[in-house]
């Protein structure tokens, strides 16, 4: 399973193994990951399950489609690294991926 690196608020590290076909919210859920609160279940709705993609990983995770970067609005302190991790599905290629949580309320 593809490894992936959750940082959070106050720089802890959570290293999990996410089954590929989920979203990298629902592996954040599966492992309790703090922050990342998903309200909406994955439906693109809330933004509450922001982060920030490392940037070494930017180009291996792509941009957000239109609908994401509407709800991506609604976020706290968007920046040009901003997704929405419940739109983001676990692939192979993601093995070793850096995510960091945003302030999500
Ligand atoms: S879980 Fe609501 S937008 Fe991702």
């Amino acid at each position: 399973m593809p490894k992936i690196t959750y940082v959070d608020l106050d720089g802890a590290k959570f290293e999990c193994e996410v089954a590929n076909g989920l979203s990298v919210m629902e592996g954040a859920i599966a492992n309790m990951v703090p922050g990342i609160l998903a309200i909406c279940g994955g439906s693109c709705a809330c933004s509450t399950c922001h982060a920030y993609i490392d940037e070494a990983w930017s180009a291996q995770v792509g941009a957000a489609n239109d609908i994401e970067d509407a709800t991506l609005d609604l976020a706290n302190e968007r920046r040009p690294q901003s997704r929405l991790t419940c739109q983001i599905q676990v692939t192979p290629t993601l093995d070793g991926l850096v995510v960091h949580v945003a302030k999500n309320d």
